[in-house]
């Protein structure tokens, strides 16, 4: 075998112990690990926000080992579901603590993965020749957002049920097959008992999937490697330094910071991202007067009712994050970071800004002067991406871009010291 030597790094024997030489010859497992966390070599600049990937990724192992304990206990039957749940909470032990830290994890999963994504689009990750890397990103993206609608379906409380019939019902909308796909979806004519059952069972399998996706992201980012906040690919060898020990300690630290803020909503604001009306068994004879989702499905929600009939308001929800795919080819700029981009950058911040108003108007009535702000920001966040990317990429003169990491490096010193 080939070694790779790392310019920064004096080349040591790839096994001492026999046994890991036995077992690496039959399974190379930890000349895969050495690759990917020893050998591999990373742009020397990333900052704080290329901390987002490892912490997604630790979140999804705390909420599948949560899950599967959660799921040891939780009775997917409309008779006692609630029930279950509320005994999981007093009853087992440290039951609360479990789904505290299961259902908090899954709104910072979502806060992780957008502040990723939006990290992505600032810095121009997804173009060239990370584009695949970007579109199993977006895949992962659906996937996250079907787990996280089922699974708050199985807690059986009023927004449960009532959440989940109004989002499956929008597939009547569809012409001629509608209320045949609703009826598949749901397992009957109404949301019930086989509703739950299924709905167990790929909240279950989801994340599993998500794990087998995470890992193909992994192998398409460590074909290039990671971009950077200048945006410049590596030139030369000064230009890079192993990812252990620095990133993995970088990665340790952002982590003992995360940790400490999750706790502090586990420990002391554990309903802070749930929704009272949920603590009510599921009743399908009385409609909540405000239905709404999840925060993270929020804006797709405004997007979804800002449109006058539901069949609109169905594509026009999937389109908004369908949308998302095409990226790397509706932004024309060969620039990649927002840095050098001085039309980009401020359409960018009033981008992000848009996506706030709809999640702010996806919690309000689809009435009056909201929905006509919901129209307009579900207007322009379409118009980002189809009209103001494109047309910006070629009105565009960018600024300098730096030669290189190293050059890129020189020049962040040199306007910190001023
Ligand atoms: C379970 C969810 C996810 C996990 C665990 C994950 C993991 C990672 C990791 C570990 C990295 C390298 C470190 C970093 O750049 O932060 C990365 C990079 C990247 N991810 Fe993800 N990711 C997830 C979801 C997404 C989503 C939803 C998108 C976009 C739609 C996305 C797009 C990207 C891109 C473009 C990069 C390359 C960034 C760069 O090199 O500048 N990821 N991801």
């Amino acid at each position: 075998m080939t070694k790779k030597k790392h310019p920064q790094r004096p080349s040591r024997p790839l096994y001492d112990n026999p046994v890991s030489k036995w077992i690496d010859k039959r399974l190379p497992v930890f000349t895969f690990i050495r690759h990917s966390l020893d050998e591999y070599p990373t742009p020397k600049n990333l900052n704080w926000l290329w901390n987002g990937g490892s912490l997604a990724g630790i979140t999804l192992l705390i909420m599948i080992i949560s899950g599967i304990t959660l799921g040891m206990h939780y009775n997917p039957d409309p008779a006692d579901a609630f029930n279950s749940i509320e005994r999981i909470m007093r009853d087992v032990n440290y039951g609360w603590l479990i789904r505290y830290i299961h259902v908090n994890g899954a709104s910072f999963f979502f806060i992780l993965v957008y502040l990723h994504m939006f990290r992505s689009m600032y810095y121009g990750s997804y173009k060239a020749p990370r584009e695949l890397l970007w579109i199993v990103g977006v895949l992962i993206l659906l996937l996250m957002m079907a787990t996280a609608f089922m699974g708050y379906v199985l807690p059986w409380g009023q927004m449960s049920f009532w959440g989940a019939k109004v989002i499956t019902n929008l597939f009547s909308a569809i012409p001629v097959f509608g209320d045949s796909i609703v009826q598949w979806l749901l397992g009957g004519p109404n949301v019930d008992a086989p509703t739950l059952h299924r709905f167990f069972v790929l909240h279950y399998l989801l994340p599993f999937l998500i794990v087998a996706f995470v890992a193909i992201h992994l192998i398409c980012l460590h074909q290039f490697g990671s971009n950077n906040p200048s945006g410049v690919e590596v030139k030369k060898s000064e230009d890079q330094i192993p990812f252990h020990p620095y990133y993995t300690v970088k990665d340790l630290y952002g982590l003992t910071i995360y940790l400490l803020v999750f706790a502090g909503f586990v420990f002391f604001a554990p309903n802070f991202f749930m929704e009272a009306v949920n603590y009510n068994p599921a009743n399908p004879l009385v409609t909540p007067p405000h239905i709404a989702p999840e925060w993270y499905f929020l804006p797709f929600y405004a997007i979804l009712r800002s449109f006058p009939d539901k069949l609109g308001g169905v594509i026009g929800m999937f389109s908004a994050v369908s949308v998302l795919f095409f990226l790397p080819w509706l932004d024309r700029s060969k620039i990649k970071s927002a840095a050098y981009r001085p039309m980009f950058r401020p359409l960018f911040w009033v981008f992000i800004l848009n996506c706030l108003i709809l999640g702010w108007i996806g919690q309000k009535p689809p009435q009056g002067w909201y929905l006509i702000i919901g129209r307009l920001a579900t207007l322009y966040y379409f118009a980002h991406f189809l009209i103001i990317l494109p047309v910006v990429g070629w009105l565009e003169r960018p600024l300098t871009v730096p030669s290189s990491i190293s050059e890129y490096c020189k020049r962040e010193h040199n306007r910190r010291k001023k």
